[in-house]
């Protein structure tokens, strides 16, 4: 409270020995704070109140004051009181915890060349003020403050400012312990309740964990449980590489819910459906936010550097989130060098780049995410180039971390709802990855909130598979088509029934996949070599 109180009445208000401040809503703690602090300076302050009960609580509390510096809030009285108790001028500082509403009023009590100081969890935007106190504003030079605390995370001028004030405040007894209740930590609903209710905020609300206990302890030594929340902060900047793809499009849907109010899209083609169109539609409704789209392409230099400098002009960077990718599956054979650079492209090259120039430009984002995949850990047959990509990104992740850098990499298993998975016109793409079933994309972005709350480098999210579930349909299938999904041959009748699945690219995972497979439906239990030499043939010759 007292640092709210500094922030406002010093390091915005500039208040000064002996002036005059008028605290609408003195019954507040944190105005209970400041009238300490101008008291303390000799200023003269008024206050307004909303009973006759808090005025007493006032009075008794500062003894100092005269009754009749005290009004009640609940007429315009208090205006007529400030204007003859100022001959006329008006009050250097007004400070309160208000409603737009009365914006236009309290303007009028304020003297020339004064500090307006607005707390609230209300935005002020121009459309509240009226013309009569713009040209009040205009007239008497007045100056306006939102406070918001958050700005004062971001500035370690202002943080070491106000804990010297705070230091001085302590030694010189302004800083003295505030009115407070005390909720047991079973109560936390109820004391979260009592502070958004209406009812009077004389007092501090406080969580008791433990005694008070005279010696410091080095850890606590009884914590409460709770369920942590991710909050974005609303100045900062959150770059999406392959923020028009399907899970993009939903992280950007989570960042806004949760406060973050500039983004950057970022994609090489832009915008090229109606859903993409649809989103941008539906944001371009939401008052503050700014969506940007960036089709600079981040796997080179040039076009990181770019994208980084155009989300530089929203604002300070806080987070990049690299779910993009490119697939170019197939069997290790039938692979080229171009193939795997392409596959490469999004995920190692444009995390590379990214790393180095926010580095550079931007040490301090607060994250760096990059989507991977279970292909990396453990391996998908036909994507060989994309779990290289994947296994990039995380050694990336892990190399951030020894600096000392911010960083998480996710391998997510088969997702459902949206994504390459979800558009593929192949359904039983998302089945290839053996023994999991597709994940909900809310629980994949759960999953993520969780990670980054849990502060890891690298973590999975998928679904097993279970046994005899309808998700687990390859029981109905055909051995052979069973076996061509998983060597990722769409055309069966294209195949030479004759051949060993070793002439047709069989790789180990491959192999193992099948033997899995075959285990499961058929109760064979086959050697990976035997596997290799098995014929489509033979394969058929198998129960379905
Ligand atoms: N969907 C799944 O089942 C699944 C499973 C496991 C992991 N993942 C991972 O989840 C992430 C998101 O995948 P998704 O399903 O949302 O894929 P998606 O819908 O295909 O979206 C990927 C996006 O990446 C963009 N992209 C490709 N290269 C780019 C580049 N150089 N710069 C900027 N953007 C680029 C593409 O847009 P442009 O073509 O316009 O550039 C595309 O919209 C990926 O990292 C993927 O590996 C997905």
């Amino acid at each position: 409270m007292f640092f709210k109180a500094y922030y406002a009445l010093v390091i915005k208000g500039h208040i000064q020995n002996d002036q005059s401040v008028f605290i609408y809503y003195g019954d507040d703690v944190t105005s209970l704070a400041a009238i300490s602090i101008c008291l303390r300076m000799g200023c003269q302050v008024y206050i307004t109140v909303k009973s006759e009960e808090l005025k007493d609580f006032l009075l008794r509390r500062f003894p100092n004051i005269e009754p009749s510096d005290i009004s009640s809030s609940i007429s315009v009285s208090f205006m007529g009181t400030i204007r003859r108790r100022t001959n006329e001028k008006g009050v250097d500082i007004m400070m309160g915890i208000l409603s737009k509403a009365l914006v236009n009023k309290l303007v009028q009590c304020l003297a020339k060349h004064g500090h307006f100081i607005y707390i609230s969890n209300d935005d002020l935007s121009c459309g509240d003020i009226d013309l009569n106190t713009y040209n009040c504003i205009l007239e008497k030079s007045i100056i306006f403050h939102l406070i918001k605390l958050s700005d004062v995370f971001e500035s370690n001028d202002v943080r070491n400012h106000i804990y010297n004030l705070l230091n001085d405040g302590i030694s010189k007894g302004i800083v003295v312990p505030l009115p407070k209740k005390i909720y047991s930590d079973f109560e936390v609903q109820k004391a979260w309740d009592d502070l958004n209710s209406t009812i009077n905020h004389t007092e501090k609300v406080l969580i008791k964990i433990r005694d008070e206990s005279p010696k410091i302890l080095a850890k606590p030594d009884r914590t409460i449980k709770a369920l942590p929340t991710l909050y974005f902060c609303e100045n900062g900047v959150y770059i999406i590489i392959g923020g028009l793809g399907g899970f993009g499009l939903v992280l950007a849907d989570f960042l806004i819910s949760r406060g973050a109010r500039k983004i950057v899209l970022n994609s090489r083609r832009g915008l090229s459906s109606i859903y993409q169109s649809y989103c941008l539609k539906k944001w371009s409704l939401i008052k503050d936010l700014t969506v940007k789209i960036s089709n600079d392409d981040s796997s080179n230099r040039e076009g990181a550097e770019k994208l980084v400098k155009f989300s530089e002009t929203l604002g300070s960077i806080k987070g990049i989130f690299n779910t993009a990718t490119v697939l170019i599956d197939g069997l290790f054979v039938n692979q080229t060098a171009d193939n795997f650079k392409r596959a490469l492209q999004p995920k190692i090259y444009s995390c590379y780049n990214m790393d180095r120039i926010s580095k550079e430009r931007c040490p301090y984002v607060q994250y760096f995410v990059a989507i991977s995949s279970v292909t990396s850990g453990r391996g998908n047959p036909g994507q060989t180039n994309y779990g290289m990509g994947n296994s990039a990104i995380e050694r990336l992740c892990e190399k951030r971390r020894k600096d000392g850098l911010h960083a998480l990499a996710i391998q997510f298993g088969p997702i459902k709802d949206v994504g390459l998975v979800a558009d593929s016109e192949d359904n039983d793409k998302a089945l290839r990855v053996a023994g999991m079933t597709p994940q909900a994309i809310d629980t994949c972005i759960s999953s993520l909130e969780q990670f980054i709350l849990q502060d890891l480098t690298i973590a999975a999210s998928y679904v097993i598979e279970k046994q005899g579930s309808a998700a687990s349909n390859s029981g109905k299938k055909s051995a052979v088509e069973m076996v061509s999904a998983i060597l990722g041959v769409k055309n069966i009748d294209s195949m030479d029934p004759t051949r060993s699945l070793s002439q047709m690219g069989l790789d180990s995972l491959m192999a193992s996949d099948i033997k899995q497979t075959l285990l499961r439906n058929y109760n064979i239990d086959i050697s990976i070599d035997s596997i290799k030499s098995l014929t489509f043939d033979e394969i058929a010759k198998f129960a379905v």
